[in-house]
């Protein structure tokens, strides 16, 4: 088989709409587990804003859904978000950037926060717990494209990097097993 044919092939297989085989095995593997560091608090507020009033730090949309292993939407899911300020630190005392939410009934939600600030030995990231109904815990760590410590972080991992649309807007979708 000459290459150029062997190219139009690969194109048509890429073209080809997945079946349902293929989702299925495109969400069987369930988002890795990360360590939830030093700084989660239990009882944040339910809240999908928390930009804290006045902030001039740059914006940050996350959106997604919160997918079962078999590729279906787990409505109700608890996302819990915490992350480090737009000057590296996280708030200890009270909740400023930490909240929770459900997901929608398609397994959607979406998080309007601000880009937090590198902080020394780590790269950018965000921290999250996500809960089905009545299911386990998964504790894990978002991170962004692009960022020159993600080489040098050894939390780092290419399948927890958010789709980014631009600076200000990320997508991911959680696999819960
Ligand atoms: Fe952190």
């Amino acid at each position: 088989m000459t290459s150029i044919s062997r190219r139009r092939l690969v194109g048509a297989a890429f073209l080809l709409p997945l079946t349902h085989g293929a989702w299925a095995q495109l969400c069987a593997r369930p988002t890795p587990r990360e360590t939830e560091g030093p700084f989660f608090k239990p009882a944040s507020p339910q809240r999908i804003m928390l930009i804290e009033p006045g902030s001039k730090a740059p914006r940050l949309m996350v959106s997604g859904r919160v997918l079962t292993a078999d590729c279906k939407p787990a409505a109700n899911a608890l996302l819990d978000f915490w992350h480090a300020d737009e000057t590296g630190d996280y708030d200890n005392r009270g909740f400023r950037y930490r909240g929770h939410q459900f997901t929608d009934a398609e397994g959607g939600y979406r998080l309007e926060t601000i880009l937090p600030a590198v902080y020394p030995g780590r790269t950018r990231h965000i921290h999250v717990k996500v809960q089905p109904a009545g299911g386990r815990i998964l504790t894990t760590q978002l991170y962004f494209p692009g960022e020159e410590e993600n080489q040098r972080d050894g939390l780092f991992r290419a399948d927890l990097l958010m789709r980014m649309a631009d600076r200000q807007q990320g997508a991911f979708d959680f696999v819960i097993a």
